[in-house]
């Protein structure tokens, strides 16, 4: 018989591709969705199933972290064998603004599901992944960082998912129940939300290069994120709940990356080289010189002769802008993910260089889309003529 999967934000990065994932073995998956004025399910759609579909495999419910009697039913009706908790609000910078709303959602919203699950009498049978992160780690106390090293997160995003890495920890220990922590470190991919700093880059570098953009504002250059693919991290979530016993792991590669490197290897991957001068706010990257075949190959002959023009009238792409610096900043994370390579045979797949290549690469054929649709007119809203 199918294995039976809940995931709550589905809508979301991660939830997309576990979903994805888990159809693929099989799996009958249920999400959970926040009701919303427009569409939210573009990360989804090439996996809808229409209601009368028999034998669905994949199916949508309404709910929301801060509502216990609505996650509290959906667990019921569903039946989950595995509940992988993704939902949360997951910008740290936006947690600053946000911080009671973070509480309830990324710290209370996970004590909802645990709760439900043991009111439910299904501790014996639903196994449930936590979404904890390495912003748990904040201000780092030991480099690299393990599931040993002591947290001290930086925002209100991380001490939210704090009380969520914990009280979950505490459900395993206090009700048996098959709960475990996934620590994982930044995970990107073509789907990321645009907003994070490898999704910004990359749609600016793809934007730039076809002349929609002039330049991409960031904030501090000089933090330093251990990034991995999304894709291989939603293996390990798997894996997690495959094991005999619940238990935390740390999911990283082991490797850490300047924000300043990631947006010059970016540039890069479309024959851009970019320079960087300057300190602080000062800073900018400029345009220094251009592979020419690779960025025919890349991004189009009929795109070179305005980006070479740029080199001379005003090469600099990168800008400082610091409403983007953070009130409190988590500096380095690198992980050290020797207990999930040992215990759970997971090794992730792509490097950083392949997760740029997938990233550029598809936002280069978002935005000719987009520049596509804009040069044909487009037609503008305009609801009061
Ligand atoms: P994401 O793209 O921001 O997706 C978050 C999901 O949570 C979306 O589906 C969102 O729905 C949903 N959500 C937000 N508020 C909710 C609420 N009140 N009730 C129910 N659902 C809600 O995040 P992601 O990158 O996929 O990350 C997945 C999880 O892993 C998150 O918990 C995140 O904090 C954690 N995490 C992420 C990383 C990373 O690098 N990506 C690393 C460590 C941990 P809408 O689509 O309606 O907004
Ligand atoms: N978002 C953003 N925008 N970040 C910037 C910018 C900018 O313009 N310029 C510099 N940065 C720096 C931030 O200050 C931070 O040091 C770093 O880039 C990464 O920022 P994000 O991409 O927003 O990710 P994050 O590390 O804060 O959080 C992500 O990873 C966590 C795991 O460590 C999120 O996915 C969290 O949900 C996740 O838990």
């Amino acid at each position: 018989m199918s294995k039976v999967a809940l995931i709550t934000g589905i809508t979301g990065q991660d939830g997309a591709y576990l979903a994805e994932y888990l159809l693929k073995k099989g799996y009958i998956v249920h999400g959970i969705k926040r009701r919303s004025s427009l569409f939210n399910t573009e990360r989804i759609d090439h996996l809808y199933q229409d209601p009368h579909t028999e034998n669905r495999n994949f199916i949508l419910h309404y709910g929301d972290l801060t509502d216990s009697m609505n996650l509290t039913r959906i667990i019921q009706e569903t039946q989950p064998d595995e509940l992988y908790n993704l939902g949360a609000m997951s910008h740290v910078m936006v947690s600053f603004d946000t911080a009671e709303y973070v509480a309830n959602t990324d710290g209370v919203g996970t004590l909802r599901i645990l709760e439900a699950v043991k009111l439910l009498g299904l501790t014996q049978k639903t196994r449930i992944y936590q979404a904890s992160t390495s912003e748990l780690y904040g201000m780092v106390q030991e480099v690299p960082q393990s599931e040993k090293t002591p947290f001290y997160p930086r925002s209100p995003y991380g001490v939210a998912k704090l009380y969520a890495f914990w009280i979950t920890k505490n459900y395993r220990e206090a009700h048996g129940m098959h709960a475990s922590n996934g620590i994982l470190f930044n995970h990107e991919s073509p789907i990321r939300g645009e907003t994070f700093v490898t999704r910004k880059i990359t749609r600016a570098v793809a934007r730039i290069a076809l002349g929609m953009q002039d330049a991409v504002f960031l904030g501090n250059l000089s933090a330093r994120r251990d990034w991995g693919h999304a894709k291989d991290y939603v293996r390990a979530m798997h894996l997690i709940l495959q094991q005999d016993e619940p238990d935390d792991y740390v999911i990283a590669t082991g490797v850490t990356t300047e924000i300043r490197k990631f947006a010059w290897k970016s540039f890069r991957e479309i024959g851009i080289n970019v320079e960087f001068s300057g300190e602080a706010e000062k800073e900018t990257g400029k345009i220094r010189d251009i592979d020419e075949k690779n960025f025919i190959e890349k991004v189009g002959e009929e795109f070179l002769d305005d980006i070479k023009v740029r080199i001379k009238t005003n090469p600099d792409v990168v800008k400082v802008d610091p409403s983007y610096y953070r009130p409190s900043e988590v500096d380095l994370l690198i992980g050290y993910p020797t207990k999930a390579n040992q215990k759970l045979g997971w090794k992730p797949e792509y490097d950083l260089t392949g997760l740029i290549k997938d990233m550029v690469n598809s936002d280069i054929k978002l935005m000719k889309r987009e520049r596509y649709l804009k040069d044909g007119g487009w037609e503008t809203l305009n609801y009061f003529e």
